[in-house]
């Protein structure tokens, strides 16, 4: 089993604090940030939007993985390239033309990746895998931090696996996102996921540092 890629999800962290947290964040294990971006229409909440990405990457030099939980993403997707962003997931629910959308984020000059909420169906992404760089699967609803792992995940981690090596993209990445913490990662990972997200039970430890360790070494 490879190690995982674990992504810390800044919507925990304490945002008067920022600066002080990306810092910890540099010094850890943590290969990738996962930044979450709400637009109040997508789901029933708002976070935050360019200004905290351009701040984060100022003081980052992580791989800054942007999670878009809004309307017409394809009106963004440029700005966030800018604003720093690596890699910008659109969710399939909220574009009527995805294959445009990947394109327009890979033209970009940006990894493109395609999050799917708890409800959508796995296969309907076997026609996009050549665009795609990573399949964000939600094992929670999209909106809230510190939600229950909803268990069926599991299977429609195991089935994007198989869906992606049946057809010869094992490369694409299966990120997972909502409600990961030391109790489930090792199932999360055997059921073929290689990102995981973790917000409350990184930021809600005692030692962040520590748990994100944890979870990379997790089985
Ligand atoms: C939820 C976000 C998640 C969230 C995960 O809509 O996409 O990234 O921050 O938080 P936890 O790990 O607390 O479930
Ligand atoms: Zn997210």
């Amino acid at each position: 089993m490879k190690t995982p890629i674990i992504a810390p999800s800044l919507l925990s962290a304490n945002f008067g604090l920022l600066n002080g947290e990306v810092e910890m964040l540099e010094l850890s294990q943590a290969e990738w940030l996962h930044l979450d971006v709400m637009d109040g229409r997508f789901v029933p909440n708002i976070s935050f939007g360019f200004p905290v990405v351009e701040a984060v990457r100022r003081q980052s030099q992580k791989f800054l993985d942007v999670h878009l939980m809004i309307e017409q993403p394809e009106l963004y997707v440029d700005r966030f390239a800018k604003a720093g962003s690596d890699l910008i997931s659109v969710h399939w629910e909220a574009c009527r033309h995805l294959h445009r959308t990947l394109q327009m984020i890979r033209d970009a000059g940006k990894k493109s990746g395609v999050a799917i909420n708890p409800h959508t169906p796995v296969k309907g992404l076997r026609s996009i895998l050549s665009s795609t760089d990573l399949i964000l699967i939600m094992s929670v609803n999209p909106g809230f931090g510190g939600q229950r792992f909803i268990p069926e995940s599991l299977e429609r981690i195991s089935e994007t696996r198989k869906m992606i090596d049946d057809a010869g993209y094992s490369n694409i990445h299966i990120e997972v996102d909502g409600g990961i913490g030391l109790e489930n990662a090792g199932a999360v990972i055997q059921a073929g996921a290689t990102v995981l997200v973790a917000g409350s039970s990184v930021f809600g430890s005692a030692n962040p540092q520590e748990t994100i360790s944890k979870l990379r070494a997790a089985k």
